[in-house]
């Protein structure tokens, strides 16, 4: 696989962390499920379509695409994880989804041809934020695209509206010794797509039309204070900084047991979400 212009990521969901990423990926799939009905519901896949999921991960998303699309239709998820596409073809089986299948590709270059294009509709849950270069892959994607298919994707609005991501992190970050560098709000990553503008003239330069950007907020999670806590040490920026500076590991802990304890209620831990949910139409 070429995955030269966007090496780093094909390097962060290959190696250590993403094993966390599989390993969780039911509690993930529950949380974000009621985000990702938003971008469906953008979508409207129909019986006998063609659908894309892309950055699939380990294919929840997909294997719904399948089953929308029907035993006359297909849907296809892409990825650069070759551990998460492996869960997800495990998932395919287990759940005998034959009209789903998985290419492991980058999805800014590869030809998409084999994999079943022209697509009737192109899905993603937070898997398009870590593109090196964002047009050319938007334009990648769009010319895998019938003339008047769909695009409909959500991503993470500005990390001070999504407690859901950055709770746990703030509450512990001032257990550790060295703090991290200022983040590039462009670099490749959950919030590089924050910007609502940003994503307009990424659509519009890739050659989409009909772009439509809209808000939706709601609390997620649902999850067992244990399972919030091990989710939060295991997955997303705390985590990075854990496997960097593990000796604060105790500390990290019990800050964020604390701060999730705040959000606790009867049916689990519950934090606020801030997505946009983005679509547009190939010309
Ligand atoms: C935050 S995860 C989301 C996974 C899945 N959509 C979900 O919601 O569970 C981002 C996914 O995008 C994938 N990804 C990142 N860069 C990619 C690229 N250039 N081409 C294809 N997939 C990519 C990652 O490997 C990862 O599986």
């Amino acid at each position: 696989m070429d995955s030269a212009p966007n090496a780093a990521q094909a390097e962060f969901w290959n190696t250590g962390a993403v094993r966390s990423w599989v390993e969780l990926h039911e509690d993930l799939d529950r949380q974000y499920a009621p985000l990702s009905d938003q971008a469906l519901a953008a979508l409207q896949p129909a019986p006998g379509q063609r659908l894309l999921d892309v950055g699939c991960g380990c294919g929840a998303n997909t294997l719904e695409l399948a089953t929308q699309a029907g035993p006359q239709g297909a849907a296809v998820g892409v990825d650069i994880s070759a551990p998460m596409l492996a869960r997800a073809r495990e998932l395919a089986a287990e759940q005998g989804v034959a009209n789903a299948s998985f290419v492991e590709a980058d999805a800014q270059i590869a030809d998409l041809s084999a994999g079943g294009a022209p697509f009737d509709g192109v899905f993603s849950r937070f898997g398009v934020m870590f593109f090196a270069d964002p047009v050319a892959a938007f334009a990648n994607i769009r010319r895998h695209m019938r003339p008047g298919a769909t695009l409909a994707f959500i991503c993470w609005r500005r990390p001070d509206e999504n407690p859901v991501m950055l709770a746990p992190y703030r509450a512990a970050l001032d257990v550790f010794p060295v703090k991290p560098p200022k983040a590039d709000p462009l670099a490749p990553g959950p919030f590089a797509f924050s910007d609502a503008r940003r994503i307009e003239g990424i659509l519009a330069d890739a050659g989409f039309g009909a772009i439509d950007i809209r808000p939706h907020d709601q609390k997620v999670g649902g999850l067992s204070f244990e399972r919030a806590l091990d989710q939060a040490l295991r997955i997303g920026p705390l985590a990075g900084l854990l496997r960097e500076q593990p000796e604060v590991a105790d500390a990290a802990r019990q800050r964020v047991a604390e701060a999730l304890r705040r959000h606790e209620a009867a049916d689990g831990v519950w934090l606020d979400a801030a997505v946009w949910v983005v679509s547009a139409r190939a010309p």
